[in-house]
């Protein structure tokens, strides 16, 4: 069988299909081998979701980052090149892809790649901020 065009027609015709579909956002998040975050626009960009992969491969539990911004991972080998190309390409609405040095909860450091993608809300202004991380250190 050919893939669907989009991955919301494979339910639509199903009555559960808003239950379906956050089960499989939420199963997807929770099960994924990527580290997500999920940030709000605002200043600072605090983060409202980390996934049980975020916690594996920095050492910090969800309590410990919530409402703390991304910047927490960085350190005084973090590329600033790359963390303006950053704040330039999601100010601009435009998906960031990058890596740079990374800090685990217990100091140790680790090569970061990730990218960032916004998230409008129903008004068409950027409401969030996804971003898929993972551990690229050789
Ligand atoms: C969704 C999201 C995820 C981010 N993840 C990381 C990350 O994994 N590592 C990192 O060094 N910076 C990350 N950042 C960037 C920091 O939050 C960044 O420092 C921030 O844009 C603030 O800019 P400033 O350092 O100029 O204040 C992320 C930003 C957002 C919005």
């Amino acid at each position: 069988m050919e893939n669907p065009k989009s991955i919301f027609d494979l339910f639509d015709h199903d009555d559960n299909y808003k239950f379906i579909m956050k089960r499989l956002l939420e199963q997807s998040m929770e099960e994924s081998f990527n580290s997500i975050i999920i940030t709000e626009a605002s200043k600072g960009y605090p983060i409202v979701y980390v996934n049980p992969a975020f916690c594996e491969m920095t050492g910090y539990g969800p309590h410990e980052v919530l409402g703390k911004s991304p910047s927490m991972l960085q350190g005084k080998e973090t590329d600033p090149a790359v963390i303006k190309q950053l704040n330039e390409d999601i100010r601009a609405g435009r998906l960031f892809h990058g890596r740079a040095l990374n800090y685990r909860r217990d100091g140790s450091e680790f090569m970061m790649e990730w990218k960032i993608v916004p998230i409008n809300g129903k008004n068409d202004r950027i409401s969030h901020y996804l971003a898929i991380q993972k551990d690229v250190t050789d």
